[in-house]
């Protein structure tokens, strides 16, 4: 496709940018499609996040995405912020309607689509434990407590975060606490379990963050970790006969939600995903 006067800008602040995989799949993605659309990985400090919108904004941009450190920040220099991203606290995606700049996040969506796709699990019925408290268990664990899961128990480290989170998933799914060190009895009754901290992350790929003899063949176990494909945790699972869910699905499904937020056009996902794996291998 050429990039002529009439190419739609797209992209991603971030800071540090360095090892994205969104540049190679989203500019994958507009070419199977044959859209002369460009995304962007632009390198953008904290104290110039400001500047950069202002920036963006009068350059046209159709729309960008938004990572580390940038994700609450960004949420006062937009025009409106919609509800998927208020409750989760954090605006993973921008796009332009008219001259309005509206913050989404499409992370918690992106991380159900996948799951359905991947393993074709039915949320309505299932119990979770998400291991994490951070942004990512933010994401999904709203996402999830919309799709209306049974059950959420939050365990996390620092158990005060456990607290917070679970209170605020309560308004919309029965959810409650349990201490990171006395996971046993939770684990065995949980069918599907979220792992979102960044316990078994390359380099330290021995990690894993609960004793792998609770898994059991009767869950599901997700792991948002993509870097190494399959953690230390997964393999643990699939040995014992769970059926597992790869981190990499969430990071297609988000960032194919947002070409669709931007493009209108259904995303080609199996590219994408060809894409995403040859850059992960
Ligand atoms: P993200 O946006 O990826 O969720 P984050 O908001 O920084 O990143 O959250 C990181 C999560 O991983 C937190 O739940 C963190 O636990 P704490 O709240 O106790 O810090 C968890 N985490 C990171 N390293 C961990 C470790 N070694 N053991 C257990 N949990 C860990």
């Amino acid at each position: 496709m050429e990039i002529d006067s009439e190419t739609e800008k797209t992209g991603l602040i971030g800071h540090p940018i360095g090892h994205s995989k969104s540049p190679e799949m989203m500019n994958e993605a507009f070419r199977a499609k044959g859209l002369s659309y460009l995304y962007l990985a632009c390198d953008v400090a904290p104290e110039s996040l400001a500047d950069a919108v202002q920036g963006m904004r009068a350059l046209g941009f159709r729309g960008w995405n938004v990572t580390i450190p940038h994700k609450v920040a960004i949420m006062d220099l937009l025009d409106h912020v919609e509800e998927s991203a208020r409750e989760i606290g954090a605006v993973n995606t921008v796009v332009r309607e008219g001259d309005r700049l509206i913050g989404t996040n499409t992370d918690g969506e992106g991380y159900i689509r996948s799951l359905l796709r991947e393993t074709g699990l039915d949320p309505t019925s299932q119990r979770v434990l998400i291991l994490g408290a951070g942004g990512a268990a933010r994401a999904v664990g709203y996402a999830l407590a919309r799709a209306g899961v049974q059950e959420i128990i939050i365990a996390n480290r620092t158990e005060s975060k456990a607290e917070r989170l679970a209170s605020h998933l309560s308004r919309w799914a029965l959810c409650r606490w349990a201490r990171w060190t006395e996971l046993g009895d939770t684990v065995r009754k949980a069918t599907l379990l979220v792992q979102t901290t960044s316990v078994g992350m390359h380099p330290d790929i021995e990690a894993i963050p609960i004793d792998p003899s609770l898994l059991h063949a009767g869950m599901t176990v997700s792991d948002l970790v993509y870097h190494p494909r399959e953690t230390k945790l997964l393999q643990e699972a699939r040995a014992r006969g769970a059926a597992v869910h790869f981190g990499a699905g969430m990071l297609l499904y988000q960032a194919a939600l947002a070409f669709q937020r931007w493009t209108g056009r259904e995303a080609p996902v199996e590219q994408m995903r060809r894409t995403l794996d040859r850059s992960l291998s």
